[in-house]
């Protein structure tokens, strides 16, 4: 496995492989991750993982100089899993000084994560840019965990006929429901425990919709209504919307639903979600 730290590096060693997969992650890594770095392992020829915590999408006042990290325990995982590439650029490799540009996606942008961290999405689509212009893989891989973002990089690779198909992998859960994330390391005993809280709610509105709750407002309140029974846990937003334009919807149309919702347990901000489909 080679380890590259510079762009130039990386597109040398990158020319080795025809069919490439990408997947871009933040690093500290876990079982989601490493379910998309298996997915592009069985479909592509070179998998090519990136680390870099991107410094443009978090706010003022966000985890990025906390954010978790561990390089070595990250680089034995995926020594392990069979990649064939990592790239570990620094802050200067990705934008160095007098760096100005950025890729803005419009609409499905505006609500939910990108309402909440404004400027959010305009750091998330102009690195993942960037990573597909350094890389050019064939194919990059996301997880359904971070809905929205699957969303907007499908938009700009569209928007601006990049040549790369996203694959869109599954949620990958701990045994209790709750979503594999970097951030559950912030999450003391007692809030790990409480964390549970968003899959239960999305869990109890999908047992609503299955019982013939197809409205919006009936779902909003169904996962309202257990995230509320939770003392540690402070709603952040509770979304039922389109899962293509992620407009709040009412009445549910044949495309279905797609639940999702931020939580804050603690200081912690936790998101997940859950595609509802009707029975055909
Ligand atoms: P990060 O949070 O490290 O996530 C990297 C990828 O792993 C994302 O596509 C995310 O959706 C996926 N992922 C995280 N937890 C998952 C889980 N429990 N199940 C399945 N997939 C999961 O998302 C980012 O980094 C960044 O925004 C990035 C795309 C790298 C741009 O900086």
């Amino acid at each position: 496995m080679d380890v590259c730290r510079t762009i130039a590096a990386l597109r040398q060693a990158r020319a080795h492989y025809d069919q490439s997969g990408l997947v871009p992650t933040m690093g500290f890594l876990h079982e989601g991750h490493l379910s998309l770095v298996r997915q592009a392992r069985a479909e592509c020829d070179g998998v090519i993982v990136s680390i870099f915590v991107n410094p443009t999408q978090f706010g003022p006042g966000e985890d990025f100089a906390r954010y978790p990290r561990n390089l070595e325990r990250d680089l034995t995982l995926l020594q392990q899993a069979g990649v064939d590439l990592v790239f570990v650029p620094d802050g200067h490799e990705i934008y160095p000084a007098g760096f100005a540009s950025s890729v803005e996606v419009g609409g499905v942008t505006e609500m939910l994560e990108g309402n909440a961290r404004p400027g959010h999405f305009r750091g998330v689509t102009t690195v993942v840019c960037k990573l597909f212009h350094i890389v050019q893989p064939h194919r990059a891989y996301f997880g359904q965990k971070d809905a929205q973002q699957t969303i907007v990089v499908g938009k700009m690779v569209r928007d601006l006929n990049m040549p790369v198909e996203i694959v869109v992998c599954p949620t990958v859960r701990e045994p209790d429901g709750l979503a594999l994330s970097s951030r559950n390391a912030y999450l003391s005993s007692a809030e790990r425990m409480a964390a549970t809280v968003l899959y239960r709610a999305l869990t109890t509105a999908r047992q609503r919709f299955a019982a013939g709750a197809h409205t919006g407002n009936a779902l909003r309140a169904a996962m309202r209504e257990i995230l509320d029974a939770e003392p540690l846990a402070r709603i952040d937003y509770v979304s039922a919307a389109d899962p293509e334009t992620l407009r709040e919807v009412d009445a549910i149309g044949e495309h279905g639903v797609l639940l999702s919702m931020a939580v804050r347990i603690g200081t912690t901000r936790l998101i997940d979600n859950m595609l509802l489909q009707h029975e055909t």
